[in-house]
């Protein structure tokens, strides 16, 4: 039986339900749908370029057996796995979590995970959070894994350094036992460390596999696969939707058909994206996607102009109590993402109450699916019909690994292909805005020596040591 794909559902983007001042013509379309025709093939004649596309399908780069051999030898040692990283080298692992474990993982008691360990993403310095998690852990029956393709990110080597200490303090010598590094195969501290310490397992970060882009690699994959995701299923989706995704032809390419709409709308005044799951287990999906298209679209252009969308994460149905008032009668500047599931799994009746509740009788004999859906139904019809605000839906037969493999590659690609419409100048895959910040971070934290390549990192040119870059933000904040 063929396995079930995801669909794109692009009609409440429409003229035909939103009108023509806020959705897309069949002309529009068909204009749009040339564009992205055209980038796709640049994009499939350059694909050397963008390696990640091909993680779902190359063992060797996402060291997919070697993965499964670690996690094998590892089962039953560890009763928590926490992970050190920051970005993208967090985001995409609590994305797959959320979507693909038991909600409330880490409270659920072990034989309703399996035995399988807890999963702490360790993605800020928060020195609060750090220490209660710490607290919370048996540092010796706890696997670290510290994730940093540059191996230098101020965040994640502090998280590291105090690491280090705790584990030499409750273990001992066996502390490289408890220890696994992912990091580019050259750059950074990282790997001179594991080079130089012998017994610390390594997984490589891909080259010119982005942070962002890197779910798929090691940086994913490791977490995923220790508390129990069928991480060959996951890419397996990836695979089957990144073959779709070369096709030139419009109509059969969704991330053509996603990044059209995206762009195509952002160009007629609709400068804000929101990607609005409607189920749990997706909302942190929107978080890593948020990364996604925000650090690799948010650039300055070679004419100095700024672009990019500006992604924005909502929940249904939380959100429509919060945001959806503001998304009907404010201003109407944004483009929707729903991701929608269609079977829950879930069929309990919602069972009859007390005499003299008839007022919410019709929900007697319902289910809280049906509930979810009708919501959603209304939700949309509410922005898109009425309110005449575009609409677009990711379709999810169910939630699995093989539907979120698929996801997470359409919407990758759908990045790519946004990047080459925004144009000239907009580097889907560098984060100068970003380095800036690690930069002036290490500067005010006592670093010295040469800034290399200060303007590529988005500082002003002038900052060619730390010394220089410290004196000038402290004159200037
Ligand atoms: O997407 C990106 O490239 C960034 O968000 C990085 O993942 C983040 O800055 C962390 O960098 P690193 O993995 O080098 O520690």
């Amino acid at each position: 039986m063929a396995k079930s794909q995801i669909r794109f559902d692009l009609r409440g983007a429409t003229a035909d339900i939103v009108g023509k001042a806020d959705g897309l013509t069949p002309a529009d379309l068909k204009k749009l749908g040339a564009e992205t025709s055209r980038v796709v093939k640049q994009l499939n004649a350059t694909r050397a370029k963008t390696p990640y596309r091909d993680l779902p399908t190359n063992k060797a780069i996402s060291q997919v057996d070697e993965i499964l051999a670690s996690v094998k030898k590892k089962q039953g040692k560890f009763d928590d796995v926490v992970i050190l990283g920051i970005g993208g080298s967090a985001l995409g692992l609590t994305a797959l979590k959320t979507a693909l474990r038991l909600p409330y993982w880490n409270q659920q008691p072990a034989h309703k995970r399996k035995k399988q360990p807890r999963l702490w993403v360790m993605d800020n310095v928060d020195p609060v959070e750090f220490a209660a998690m710490l607290d919370l852990v048996d540092v010796e029956r706890t696997c670290f894994n510290v994730i940093s393709k540059s191996g230098e990110t101020a965040e994640t080597m502090t998280q590291f350094l105090m690491i280090l200490d705790a584990m030499k303090d409750c273990i001992g010598k066996g502390w490289r036992k408890n220890l696994v590094i992912t990091t580019d195969a050259k750059k950074g501290i990282l790997r001179p460390f594991v080079d130089q310490e012998q017994g610390i397992e390594s997984f490589i970060v891909p080259d010119d596999v982005g942070g962002r882009f890197s779910v798929l690699s090691p940086v994913g994959l490791l977490g995923a696969a220790m508390i129990g995701i069928d991480i060959e299923e996951l890419l397996a989706g990836a695979a089957a939707m990144d073959k779709r995704c070369t096709a030139a032809d419009f109509g059969s390419n969704p991330a053509a058909q996603g990044a059209a709409v995206q762009i195509g709308l952002y160009r007629r005044g609709k400068p804000l994206s929101v990607m609005m799951p409607y189920a749990a287990s997706l909302k942190d999906m929107a978080d890593w996607y948020r990364q996604l298209w925000a650090e690799s679209l948010g650039k300055i252009k070679a004419d100095g102009s700024f672009v990019g969308p500006t992604p924005i994460k909502a929940l249904g149905v939380t959100d429509q109590h919060s945001q959806v008032q503001l998304y009907r009668e404010g201003p109407n500047d944004k483009v929707f993402t729903i991701l929608s599931v269609e079977d829950f799994g879930h069929k309990d009746p919602i069972p009859a109450g007390p005499e003299g509740l008839g007022g919410i009788d019709y929900l007697v004999g319902r289910t809280m699916a049906q509930l979810y859906k009708a919501e959603e139904q209304a939700t949309i019809w509410a922005l898109s019909a009425v309110s005449k605000r575009p609409v677009t839906k990711i379709v999810l037969p169910q939630v699995t690994p093989f539907t979120v493999g698929q996801v997470l590659q359409m919407l990758m690609i759908q990045t790519s292909i946004a990047g080459e419409m925004l144009g000239l100048g907009v580097d889907t895959y560098t984060q100068p805005g970003v380095e800036a910040t690690k930069e002036a971070t290490r500067a005010l934290m006592g670093k010295d020596g040469t800034v290399v390549a200060p303007e590529a990192k988005g500082l002003p040119k002038e900052c060619s040591t730390y010394k220089i870059l410290r004196d000038r933000i402290k004159k200037e904040s």
